[in-house]
């Protein structure tokens, strides 16, 4: 005896751009807001990103006073500032933070939990919204380049444990996501660096014109041009939204992870360095052993992976980190080996890792020689040393 059981559910949302979201005169919150039909009273808590408040003391009294004009949104409780960083997620302190809010707060799940913060915090918020209740809606306001261009505009969230990069985690669309450009004026060096990583990522796998763009704009972009930002943020965003959208594999159900091109050495040296490395910093190094790899494997031109070393060099990164090599500081790290592993595990089903053999598409390769891979970290360690010279 066979029931056969089938639906599919149909989510949408908006990635909306603005500036100054909180100030009066800025509506948008308040309308996304106001489409639930039948609530008078929308309810709602907010999370903020403790480095907002380090930047900015009187964040969490802007976000009150902005609610206070509104008598259709009611706020619960104060905002609630959580740890920002890569330690949000690091084990479950800040999580169960959230989670006691929504229990004390009495969040139930026609409200919303609003996060304002970067990728850290939104993928713990977007955790503790998805699992109590077993699903309360959230709107994400993404504040770094990184959030904005990348993990915000997503489907996924998740915490780390086990020593594991988001071990922890579901697939839960967020009900809106809201990009307020002004948030990125107060980051530091870094963190604004660290999203056009993603942009060269996306760029490289899906559309050889904005990666054509990246490489005009590199010295805009590092120098903190923020229309340049802007653009680059957008056209990222979009890139994401599309694949996610069309790849007809949102919740990553299949073994390929297009959207992870050099990410299976990304995760593994951020989580080799204690997290001193940046994600977006991580994923410049990734980028750039693949494309090395690429060029060993006869996959690439040596003149293209050149031109994509330059442009993450032009846009500040630093693609030699101590954790690549061993105690000699020259063989590879045989730790950083085991992130191909963990790359597999974390999807299950076959190795998939994406690859490009020119600019602008990707494909899969499913195993990847160790040999060549200590090749592709010895050419950028000659890289930085003709660098130097
Ligand atoms: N869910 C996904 O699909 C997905 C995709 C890519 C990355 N990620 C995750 O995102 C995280 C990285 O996110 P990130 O790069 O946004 O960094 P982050 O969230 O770790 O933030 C970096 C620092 O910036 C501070 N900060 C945030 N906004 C600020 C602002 N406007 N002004 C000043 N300081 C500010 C934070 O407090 C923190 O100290 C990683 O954990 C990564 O795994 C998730
Ligand atoms: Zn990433």
């Amino acid at each position: 005896m066979v029931i056969k059981q089938k639906f599919s559910i149909d989510f949408q949302y908006e990635i909306i751009f603005t500036r100054n979201i909180f100030s009066p005169e800025n509506d948008t919150l308040i309308r996304l807001l106001q489409k639930t039909p039948g609530i008078p009273t929308t309810k709602v808590i907010v999370v903020v990103d403790q480095g907002l408040v380090g930047v900015d003391r009187g964040i969490s009294t802007t976000i009150e006073s902005y609610f206070s004009n509104y008598s259709q949104v009611q706020m619960l409780d104060l905002p609630l500032v959580v740890t920002g960083g890569e330690e949000s997620k690091n084990d479950t302190r800040e999580l169960v933070k959230v989670l006691e809010l929504i229990d004390r707060a009495k969040v139930d799940r026609h409200a919303y939990v609003i996060a304002v913060g970067g990728g850290s915090v939104l993928d713990m918020v977007g955790f503790a919204a998805a699992i109590a209740h077993r699903g309360i809606k959230h709107i994400r306001i993404p504040t770094t380049t990184l959030s904005q261009n990348d993990s915000g505009v997503g489907v996924k969230n998740g915490i780390n444990y086990f020593g594991k990069k988001n071990f922890l985690g579901t697939f839960a669309p967020p009900y809106a996501v809201v990009n307020d450009f002004l948030f990125l004026e107060s980051l530091d060096i870094r963190d604004w660096r660290a999203g056009t990583a993603e942009a060269v990522k996306v760029a490289l796998i899906k559309d050889k014109e904005f990666f054509n763009w990246i490489c005009n704009h590199a010295e805009q972009l590092s120098q903190r041009d923020l229309s340049c930002m802007e653009k680059l943020v957008i056209r990222c965003a979009e890139l994401h939204s599309e694949h996610i959208g069309g790849s007809n594999d949102p919740f990553e159900m299949g073994s390929s992870r297009p959207l992870d091109f050099g990410h299976w050495a990304a995760h593994k040296l951020e989580q080799l360095s204690g997290f001193e490395l940046r994600h977006g910093e991580a994923v410049a190094i990734g980028i750039a052993l693949d494309v090395c790899y690429a060029v060993q494997a006869g996959y690439l031109k040596q003149e293209l992976a050149d031109q994509i070393i330059d442009a993450l060099q032009k846009l500040g990164f630093r693609l030699v980190h101590p954790t690549v090599f061993g105690q000699d500081g020259v063989s590879i790290n045989p730790e950083l080996l085991k992130g191909l592993e963990e790359f597999r595990e974390h999807l299950g089903g076959q190795l998939t890792i994406p690859m490009i053999k020119e600019i602008g598409s990707k494909f899969d390769v499913h195993e990847m020689n160790p040999a060549w891979i200590e090749a592709a970290a010895q050419s950028l360690l000659q890289k930085k040393e003709a660098h130097a010279d």
